[in-house]
């Protein structure tokens, strides 16, 4: 029998939309499944929407429509976002399931008659005209937060969890099992919460206040909402979903942001106790994602919604994921910007993993690699790799167990990174392949091994990218493709660029340029910005035989040149070598192609030789 991994995300209030936030607890815990199937467990992935409370039932009530459609529609949207963005769930969960409400009565009723949940006086501050309790942290210079009339503390009868009675408990639990809170930082976080005397939890609201949450079966004059009910779902799934079985609980992970620490951490293991069912086995916090002025808030208009924004970038959702996945460490806040997603898409995916797969697959096609190939070469080839792949495969795991995907994929992206540099160390372009030798044959074996390396790469990165990653693996197992790999990651081209299109240089301007270099002075020449740059793609001008345009690699930066230099190299063969820039040179139109930058080469009776700066000299490098 296979091991059990059940994993949830959050429940997400439907009264707002899927936003970057939500999206990227989603698809973590999406990649994190995926990885888990591969390693062969039988997973389970709940996620869901949370559809009981007031800020749901005002919501509605400014939508017009009744709560239950309002809440029918908004699920659908959540739906709807997690199928784009290839989120394979077992269980999308709905707090007004009846099945679940059920469930909740239950156990509030065994809880209410173990004596751990009691009626008593709740006083806090309160609205009026808005008819709504607010908290000490939510009121404004004594006036509410929502209408800006002064709030007044009142007093009602309500019921309480008696939280408190199980706080020794709780400190002992964590301590005794150490892993059951991560990141560190945020079990200690816990630990110090405990360390004041926990209070009894105000778990209901009298019916008449608030109508919209789950009935309290022995007081029909109250509704419990939010915690009591939602916390619940993890649970009451494994026994209503017909894909779940109880053999799941306890859960392996939650994974929820920060924000929602103690809610998990500890008021849900002191219910579960106090209902007599078995804690989580681990809870898993990770940071927010920032806007410019802190986390992503409605309210100041900083929430991405991840739809819109691969729309308007035009990248992959693939690409969308492995960026949300790369760029996070799990334990910090990350800032959001689509410049860094631009980045982390150019430099990974369309240069490090794109170009990998395009340069093989074109000189597989010109060279012919097809005639090295025989059942006995594949075989040799994977025996080869084996132990180097299953190194990776084991460390790659082992960060998915920690929950690094960062780490993952960097481990990855390092390997193909290595890939790219074999290639340039056997330069297979430089060979006759009209022939067939021992050089050839080396040489097309080592070729053939780095394309099932690529495959691996691929089948590694699948839990990331699940779409691109599997058309990759069956392009490369069928060895046919016929666009070639140009498709697979194209390149984002910055506004930047576009800006400069604007730039020409007219006939005019050229011949003010001086014709014979004179004497220069130091400080002239100190005024050359030259810098080491890596070519990182290279094609044909399409307007003109001699010139090649080059994306060159300025380490904090990328740059097309446009170069004269069509006549002495094949663009081919200059993608990964380093050149050196003159950097701050005015750009220019070139035959319709704009040029921001020049590379130095020597020309000797007509023939270009590029100057190029040694291998290990990092792009952005100074040359004086
Ligand atoms: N309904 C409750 C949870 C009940 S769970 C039984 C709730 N909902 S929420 O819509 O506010 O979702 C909060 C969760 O959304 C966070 O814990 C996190 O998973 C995700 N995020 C929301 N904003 C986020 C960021 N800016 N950054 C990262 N994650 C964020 O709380």
């Amino acid at each position: 029998m296979p091991e059990k991994f059940y994993i949830t995300t959050p429940l997400y209030y439907v009264n707002g939309e899927p936003h970057l936030g939500s999206a990227y607890t989603t698809i973590f815990a999406d990649v994190i499944t995926r990885f888990h199937k591969k390693m062969g467990f039988d997973t389970r992935f709940l996620t869901g929407v949370d559809e009981h409370g007031q800020k749901i039932l005002e919501a509605s009530s400014k939508a017009g429509i009744d709560p239950q459609d309002f809440c029918n529609q908004m699920a659908q949207r959540y739906v709807e976002t997690w199928k784009k963005l290839s989120i394979d769930y077992d269980v999308f969960f709905r707090t007004t399931d009846p099945a679940h409400v059920k469930f909740v009565q239950n156990i509030l009723q065994k809880v209410y008659d173990n004596g751990d949940i009691y009626l008593s006086e709740y006083s806090g501050w309160y609205c009026t005209p808005d008819e709504r309790f607010w908290t000490e942290k939510d009121i404004v210079e004594g006036n509410c937060p929502l209408c800006g009339r002064p709030v007044h503390t009142i007093t009602e009868q309500n019921y309480f969890f008696r939280m408190s009675r199980y706080q020794q408990w709780l400190i002992d639990h964590i301590k005794n099992n150490p892993d059951c809170i991560k990141p560190v930082s945020r079990k200690n976080e816990v630990l110090g919460f405990l360390k004041k005397p926990l209070e009894d939890l105000c778990i209901s609201r009298p019916r008449a206040r608030l109508s919209w949450g789950v009935s309290i079966p022995f007081d029909d004059n109250y509704v419990t909402y939010v915690w009591f009910d939602a916390l619940f779902n993890y649970l009451s799934s494994t026994r209503i979903h017909n894909n779940m079985s109880e053999d799941f609980w306890p859960a392996d992970y939650h994974l929820l942001g920060k924000d929602i620490l103690t809610t998990h951490c500890v008021y849900w293991p002191t219910f579960l106790k106090a209902a007599g069912f078995e804690p989580v086995k681990s809870v898993f916090a990770h940071g927010w994602w920032l806007a410019d002025k802190g986390k992503m808030s409605k309210s100041q208009g900083t929430v991405v919604k991840p739809l819109d924004l691969i729309d308007k970038l035009g990248i992959d959702v693939d690409a969308f994921r492995y960026t949300l996945m790369r760029e996070m460490v799990p334990e910090h806040d990350a800032k959001f910007s689509e410049d860094i997603l631009i980045k982390r898409y150019n430099s990974d995916l369309a240069n490090d993993l794109g170009n990998l797969y395009n340069r093989l697959w074109k000189m597989y096609v010109k060279y012919n690699w097809e005639n090295y190939r025989s059942p006995e070469i594949d075989t040799f080839i994977e025996t080869e790799i084996a132990q180097t792949i299953e190194q990776l495969r084991e460390s790659v795991y082992q960060s998915i167990r920690d929950f690094h995907p960062h780490t993952a994929i960097e481990e990855i992206l390092q390997f193909v990174r290595g890939l790219n540099k074999q290639i340039e160390q056997w330069k297979p372009w430089k060979l006759d392949w009209s022939v067939r030798n021992d050089v050839n044959t080396e040489t097309a074996t080592a070729m053939l091994t780095l394309i099932r390396d690529l495959y691996h790469s691929a089948d590694l990165l699948e839990p990331v990218m699940p779409a691109k990653m599997a058309e990759l693996k069956s392009w490369i197992e069928t060895m046919h493709l016929p666009a070639g790999g140009a498709g697979l990651f194209p390149r984002i081209v910055k506004s930047i660029l576009e800006e400069k299109e604007q730039i020409t240089i007219t006939p005019e301007k050229r011949k003010e340029e001086p014709e014979k270099i004179s004497d220069i002075s130091f400080e002239d020449f100190a005024r050359l910005d030259l810098r080491v740059g890596k070519i990182i793609s290279a094609r044909k001008h399409e307007n003109a035989d001699k010139l090649l345009v080059l994306e060159v690699d300025l380490g904090d930066e990328k740059r097309q040149v446009v170069a004269g230099i069509a006549i002495s190299y094949e663009p081919e063969n200059l993608i990964g070598l380093n050149v050196a820039v003159v950097a701050n040179l005015k750009p220019a139109k070139l035959r319709g192609e704009i040029s921001a930058g020049m590379i130095l080469a020597a020309n000797q009776d007509g023939a270009f030789s590029i100057l190029s700066p040694n291998d290990d000299l990092k792009p952005g490098v100074r040359i004086s």
